[in-house]
């Protein structure tokens, strides 16, 4: 299986970087405890053009938490934070351990642990760097479908922890808010998770809780146009020439109707995306990553792929191009106040512009797709993602120094 084929040797992680199983499965041969598998001996780069947790294959879990800079806290403490911030998340994520360690990921390898950090809109008034707000962080329009909660939308300070084990994620997490300190309080956390490595057969693109194949028609790196999209250029000038290298990130915790998306047939529920439930496939047929034929037409002369189908009004020809990188977890907080599972999509889309990315999209499906009767957006934030930092910066240095 995928998981036991690195249980000895070199294992290759997401980021290309090789790490150094032996036979007893300890990191170093000595026998101490160590990573048994190469889920958990896989690190990811810190330092590098982008921040980790973009491109970085989907991890089995994550957490999204926004913090709010303390009464008093300014620029100066700011970047103190995000000195020790990124202090902490290159130690952790090459496998090593904080001062003052509270053990919980002690025997495991770094498990792809990712930790990303953006800045909100509100954190540049709070700094007095309101003259370096990209535009690109106005806030969104409002969505007459929106259901949002103010307290659980937006933030200063954002971070996105990722890994292929959750008591590694955990500790991770733990570790940045007492980095926090006096400077920042937690305003909000999410708490999500994807299917683990190794548990399907072959690589597959995950499924959401509706059951659907989620993710097929990302952008890849590869594509001659994805840094385009989904990275501020290198050489950016004004307000956002410290983004270079960075991405925007729109969060949307999406609570999906699941008793009513349960109760439709297969056949609706496949006609709402346009595609198979079981590989994924186009309605109009062949495989997963076979475009879709918007025009293809059906015995009764109707679209086979219907005109309000969630993939063909999502999709990029529809919309002058616009395209984001989707990159979700999905969550499940036990039973609602309103005695139906809260459980949904925390939807995290990539995008050098969102006016060139979630925005158009969401006007779109907005004005009614078929899947919009099943879902619910309840929260949001949207994130200036800097750039990654190169050997000895810390992220966001570009903007705090
Ligand atoms: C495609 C599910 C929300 C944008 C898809 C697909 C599924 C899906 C199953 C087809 C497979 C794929 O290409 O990934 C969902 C669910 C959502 C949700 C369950 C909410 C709970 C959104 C939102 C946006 C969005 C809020 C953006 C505003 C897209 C795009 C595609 C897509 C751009 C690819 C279309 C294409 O190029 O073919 N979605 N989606 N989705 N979705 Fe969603």
């Amino acid at each position: 299986t995928a998981g036991a084929a690195g249980a000895a040797g070199l294992v290759t992680g997401a980021a290309g970087i090789t790490a150094a199983v032996s036979e007893d499965g300890s990191a170093n041969g000595s026998g101490a405890p160590g990573a048994l598998t190469s889920v958990g001996a896989t690190a990811v780069a810190f330092h590098g053009r982008h921040q980790s947790g973009i491109t970085t294959p989907l991890q089995s879990r994550g957490h999204l938490v926004a913090f709010d800079l303390a009464p008093g806290a300014g620029r100066k403490e700011a970047a103190a934070l995000l000195r020790r911030w990124s202090a902490t998340a290159r130690t952790l994520m090459a496998g090593g351990a904080p001062a003052e360690d509270t053990d919980v990921a002690r025997d495991a390898g770094p498990s792809s642990l990712t930790v990303t950090f953006g800045f909100g809109r509100t954190f540049f008034d709070r700094t007095g760097l309101a003259a370096r707000r990209p535009s690109q962080l106005d806030p969104l329009p409002a969505f007459s479908s929106d259901a949002l909660d103010p307290k659980r939308s937006e933030g200063d300070l954002w971070v996105q922890v990722g890994a292929d084990d959750s008591l590694v994620a955990f500790h991770a997490l733990r570790a940045l808010q007492k980095d926090a300190g006096g400077a920042a309080r937690v305003r909000w956390q999410m708490n999500g998770f994807n299917r683990s490595a190794g548990a399907t057969a072959r690589p597959m693109t995950s499924r959401n809780l509706m059951g659907q194949v989620d993710g097929t028609n990302n952008p890849r790196p590869s594509d001659p146009d994805f840094d385009r999209r989904v990275f501020v250029p290198e050489g950016a000038s004004g307000p956002q020439a410290w983004m270079a290298g960075g991405s925007y990130a729109v969060v949307r915790r999406i609570r999906m109707l699941l008793d009513d998306w349960e109760g439709l047939s297969r056949e609706k529920q496949e006609r709402v995306i346009g595609r198979r439930k079981s590989d994924g496939a186009p309605l109009t047929g062949d495989t997963e990553t076979t475009p879709l034929k918007l025009d293809e037409r059906g015995p009764d002369g109707k679209p086979v792929i219907p005109v309000n189908a969630h993939a063909r009004i999502s999709a990029p020809e529809q919309n002058a191009g616009a395209a984001m990188l989707r990159r979700p977890f999905s969550f499940h907080d036990g039973i609602g106040a309103d005695g139906v599972p809260d459980a949904g999509l925390l939807f995290v889309c990539w995008q050098a512009d969102p006016l060139r990315g979630f925005v158009p999209v969401q006007r779109k499906l907005d004005r009614g797709d078929a899947l919009s009767p099943f879902i619910r957006h309840e929260a949001s934030g949207l994130f200036a993602v800097p750039g990654g930092a190169a050997e000895g910066e810390y992220v966001g240095q570009r903007l705090l120094e």
